[in-house]
């Protein structure tokens, strides 16, 4: 399977990751959460929302996987006294059928070249009666204001160099259908936004992503493939310094959201 991860795990990358929480990233599933729920919380990167999910399910067991050792190792070391962090991939689950209540993936399927293959591995582990719950965005989706060709030229590249590792940018769009694919019932779709208005939030969002097309991996490797060069990153970059500035800046980041039967 030829798939490789855009972000990468360099600093601009878990500056952003960290800044989630159970609040901002996962409130459609927290009124489903009860004490004695086993939870799996799947790509779990440096697994600030699983440590929340966590807090809510307790004295039941949480677990957060992710493919990249390193980040398992920061979320161990971060947040470890919460939730267990173990190292696997979501193609192939190391544990029995039917073992959690509650599996999770926040931001994951968009970067799988096989969304429903996936799916149907986190069904398997769920226990009947148990919830899938998924969010991903869909940067086909985002809207800012004021407009920028330099970002227009960011979203297509990032979505081209998703493209090439197998990925899909827009995947927010399609998680029902992968869902309904993958052979869950009672499906129900939701969306909410991340929303950076002028000032600080759009001045930290605009500061994320110029650092991250330069010194991230999404920026190595769109130079990598022939589709930008180092040059353009730096006015990439710059162009997301100087849009935070202007008035009235503006920025929603529309994510989907589905949660599920077995
Ligand atoms: C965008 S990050 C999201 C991290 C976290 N869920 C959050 O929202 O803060 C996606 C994570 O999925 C992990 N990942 C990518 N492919 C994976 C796979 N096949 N199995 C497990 N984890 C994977 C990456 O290493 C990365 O840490």
């Amino acid at each position: 399977m030829e798939e490789t991860y855009t972000h990468g795990h360099g600093e601009p990358v878990l500056r952003s990751h960290r800044w989630r929480t159970a609040a901002n990233s996962a409130s459609y599933l927290l009124p489903h959460l009860r004490p004695g729920l086993d939870l799996l919380d799947i790509g779990c990167g440096p697994g600030t929302i699983t440590a929340e999910l966590a807090g809510r399910v307790a004295p039941g067991r949480t677990v957060g996987i992710d493919r990249a050792p390193e980040v398992v190792d920061q979320a161990r070391s971060a947040v470890g006294r919460d939730a267990e962090f173990l190292t696997g991939d979501v193609y192939g689950l190391d544990f029995d059928p039917e073992s959690f209540d509650v599996v999770h993936a926040h931001q994951l399927l968009q970067h799988l070249a096989e969304p429903v293959a996936a799916l149907e591995e986190m069904r398997r582990v769920l226990r009947p009666g148990g919830r899938l719950a998924v969010r991903d965005a869909d940067y086909g989706a985002f809207v800012w204001h004021p407009a920028d060709d330099r970002l227009d030229r960011w979203r297509d590249l990032y979505t081209e160099v998703c493209d090439r590792n197998g990925g899909d940018a827009d995947a927010g769009r399609r998680l029902p259908s992968w869902v309904d694919a993958a052979g869950f019932s009672d499906i129900e779709v939701s969306s909410s936004n991340w929303t950076y208005a002028e000032g600080r939030t759009a001045a930290w969002w605009a500061g994320l992503w110029a650092d991250r097309t330069t010194s991230s991996t999404f920026g190595d490797q769109a130079i990598d493939y022939g589709l930008a060069t180092r040059a353009e990153l730096q006015t990439i970059a710059e162009g997301w310094r100087e849009w935070a500035t202007q008035a009235g800046a503006l920025f929603v980041v529309v994510n989907m959201e589905v949660m599920a039967r077995p």
